[in-house]
């Protein structure tokens, strides 16, 4: 138990006034109308953890506090809502309101109304909790009935029975919080949302809104408990069929090879898109609002990432696994990596991708090869050499480079010429030759270059 409705709301404001900038915003708020800290902030609070965010609602209009706020005239949208940063906190402020939903999953009509009205037209009681910090109330703590309850109890529970045919989205929240705190569902809750899910509820959602929960549920920092706690209210299916994660794997193995250094969010969702067609995954994110380098980075590594997998696990010298790599995402080969080449796919991510030359193709030139392709050929013949450990300094990188590129300036380039390093069986073969240069990539062609003889 949690001890909430012991917590005196004092300790709530004596702890975000630890923050000079929030601090500098509740004695602003002091001075206006009757202010709220609600939502996210004060759950979190409550729960003792560190919110992500301030959500502030005043009783009254926005303009005069964004004026006092220093925020430029008409900062606000139609809806009386308005974004401002506070250092480094992000603050969403609005007017308080009540809401009306003209069709199920449309945007809703708002009108200013009182904090209780604002209060019971939230997505779930634990977020339907104010702490108000100016008016009459000031100090105290508002909430929306059993909201201190379910915060005790670790429950999700909606605030009216129609909640989620009104705003689908909530659908999606719902599964993010309940991912993200550890929280159940409350029973009668539970069965508001298979029905809305079974009603089709969430095809009433514009693409861009489901898209933007789905970002956010991708971006949580256990990205694959967020979206595998999808499948069991058939919300996977409901995105798209065959979108969701079959299983934790391979998405866990993947994420754990990616480490901190990629787009987390766009591997488990590029995970989440295998069991659809290829063409289907770029339909569907361009549906789902994602922007352009986004959508290529999750369909790239959706599509490159299986198809990498054998050739990344035949590779054996260091320069095959590169070459195998080509240009493909840093994501992609995490991918591969959980797809059954772990030990290259790691081998790669750690080490070999941040192997470099200290030679330039402008050394090639000045070593007297004429610009042009030979010189491109050079240098990745010195990559490989310096991946397989042939060559120790710059001096042994351009010497590798100069016999590749006149090699190739003399007519030695006999495209489409002898073996890969990644065709099958090919690897040991031209690594024994010791002069593998594959520029071949998991994207194109198998192989671009070929095993020297
Ligand atoms: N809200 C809602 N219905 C939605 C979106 C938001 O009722 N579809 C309300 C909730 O009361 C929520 C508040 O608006 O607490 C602020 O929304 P948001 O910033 O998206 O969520 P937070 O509660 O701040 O949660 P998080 O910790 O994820 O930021």
């Amino acid at each position: 138990m949690l001890g909430v409705s012991a917590v005196a709301a004092t300790e709530l404001l004596h702890h975000l006034r630890s923050s000079p900038d929030v601090a500098r915003l509740l004695s602003i708020l002091e001075r206006g109308p009757a202010a709220y800290i609600v939502g996210g902030t004060v759950r979190d609070l409550l729960l003792g953890r560190e919110p992500l965010d301030l959500d502030v609602v005043v009783d009254g209009p926005l303009d005069p506090l964004l004026a006092l706020l220093g925020a430029p005239a008409r900062a606000h949208d139609q809806f009386e809502t308005a974004t401002l940063m506070l250092g480094d906190v992000r603050c969403d402020l609005a007017r308080s309101r009540s809401e009306r939903y003209a069709r199920p999953g449309a945007l809703p009509q708002v009108r200013p109304a009182p904090i209780e009205q604002d209060l019971l037209r939230r997505d779930f009681t634990v977020n339907a909790i104010a702490l108000a910090v100016s008016g009459t109330r000031a100090g105290e703590l508002l909430f929306a009935p059993r909201a201190l309850e379910d915060l005790d109890a670790g429950l999700l529970a909606v605030l009216y029975e129609r909640s989620f045919s009104d705003d689908p989205t909530r659908l999606l929240r719902l599964i993010r919080y309940s991912s993200r705190l550890g929280f159940g569902v409350r029973a009668s809750t539970y069965a508001l949302v298979t029905g809305a899910v079974s009603a089709g509820a969430v095809a009433t959602v514009a693409g861009p809104r489901l898209g933007a929960e789905l970002r956010l549920l991708a971006a949580e920092p256990e990205p694959v408990s967020a979206l595998a706690a999808l499948a069991p209210f058939g919300l996977d299916a409901a995105v798209e069929l065959g979108f969701g994660l079959d299983g934790r794997e391979p998405a866990v193995t993947a994420l754990a090879l990616l480490g901190d250094d990629g787009d987390r969010a766009a591997l488990a969702l590029a995970v989440a898109l295998l069991g659809i067609a290829e063409a289907g995954r770029l339909v569907l994110l361009a549906r789902l609002g994602f922007d352009a380098t986004r959508r290529d980075l999750i369909a790239e590594t959706a599509r490159l990432g299986p198809a990498l997998a054998p050739r990344l696990r035949r590779a054996r010298a260091a320069s095959s696994v590169a070459a195998a790599v080509g240009r493909a995402p840093l994501e992609a080969v995490a991918l591969a990596g959980a797809l059954g080449a772990r030990t290259n796919a790691q081998r790669w991510i750690e080490q070999l991708r941040f192997v470099a030359l200290s030679i330039t193709g402008a050394d090639v030139v000045a070593a007297g090869v004429a610009p042009g392709p030979a010189v491109g050929a050079g240098l990745r013949a010195a990559l490989a050499a310096k991946l397989d450990g042939r060559v120790g300094d710059s001096d042994g990188e351009l010497a590798e480079a100069l016999r590749r590129a006149r090699g190739r300036a003399g007519g030695a380039d006999r495209a489409g010429g002898a073996d890969c390093a990644d065709r099958a069986g090919g690897a040991d073969r031209a690594d024994r030759a010791g002069g593998v240069d594959c520029a071949g990539s998991a994207d194109g062609p198998d192989c671009a270059g070929r095993a020297e003889g």
